[in-house]
């Protein structure tokens, strides 16, 4: 425990767990990404998804306690992120002599664009978690349900027919994305994996990841305030229930077969 300590204390044992932690939260970042796709196969698909992932290893380890084990990594390797790197730019500061001149150069100034986007990534992880995963912020457009437990679809599509919440994710995106860009570039330098030959395709290789990324997030919540993709079937019962006397038959029969998006 001492040498790993010893290590860390090291300024390449800080930037080795900033690149691995970062390593982790990219996986996060890109699977989340993949999942959220699943709402293109419609309410069913997306929910169905959300309530596997609830239930991995149910079978040995009980419901949801591989999602616990996974959260607590997520959210281990975020503080060992943040602290580390706090960390590295005290000690940065420190060694900087008191009366040199403050030039504004290119890499101070990605640092600096890190530390606010990545302040305000932080913030905005807690509006979603609030959101999405805990229902205490139900913004939903009128004429959709509400948050529900475990009814993802429904939750989101509520969310993203409010043309403001729809447009604060495709801004938040757009951070989130730069930030990974950058931090996947930063990352392939601490891991030593830079060099002249390679640097253009490693920057070309972390810029299509971060294209895919904001595409691929902002893909969701667009196609659903254009109505590009269907609302979850409650919200077409209720509309159609909403109707006209005589047509009530109708909802049964179409609420039975579901929504076949
Ligand atoms: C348009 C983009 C996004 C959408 C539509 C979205 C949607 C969601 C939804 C619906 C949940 C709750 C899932 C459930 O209850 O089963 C969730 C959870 C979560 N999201 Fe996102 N998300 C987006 C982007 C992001 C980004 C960029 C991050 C990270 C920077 C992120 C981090 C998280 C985390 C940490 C959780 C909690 C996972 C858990 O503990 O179950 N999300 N997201």
């Amino acid at each position: 425990m001492k040498r790993v300590m010893a290590f860390y204390d090291t300024s390449i044992g800080k930037k080795l767990v900033v690149a691995v932690t970062g390593l982790v939260m990219y996986g996060f970042i890109i699977g989340h990404m993949l999942g959220n796709l699943k709402a293109f196969g419609g309410a069913t698909a997306l929910d169905q998804y959300a309530e596997m992932l609830r239930e991995i290893g149910a079978s040995f380890l009980g419901n949801t306690t591989f999602l616990w084990i996974a959260r607590v990594v997520l959210i281990g390797a975020v503080i060992a992120h943040v602290v580390t790197i706090i960390q590295l730019s005290a000690r940065n500061r420190a060694s900087r002599p008191r009366r040199a001149i403050r030039r504004r150069n290119a890499s101070t100034l990605a640092a600096t664009w890190m530390a606010i986007s990545g302040t305000l990534i932080l913030v905005f992880i807690v509006i979603h978690l609030a959101q999405f995963t805990f229902g205490w912020i139900d913004i939903h457009a009128s004429g959709t349900e509400g948050y529900e437990y475990g009814a993802v679809y429904s939750n989101i599509w509520g969310a993203f027919n409010v043309w403001w919440v729809a447009l604060f994710y495709v801004a938040m995106m757009a951070m989130v994305c730069m930030h990974v860009y950058h931090g996947a570039w930063s990352m392939c330098q601490t891991l030593g994996l830079d060099a002249p030959s390679r640097n253009k395709a490693i920057r070309g290789g972390a810029a299509a990841v971060a294209v895919l990324l904001f595409i691929g997030f902002c893909s969701v919540p667009l196609a659903m305030l254009t109505n590009a993709i269907g609302p979850p079937p409650d919200d077409v019962e209720a509309a159609e229930a909403m109707q006209p006397t005589g047509q009530e038959s109708v909802v049964v029969a179409e609420g039975e077969a579901g929504w076949s998006n």
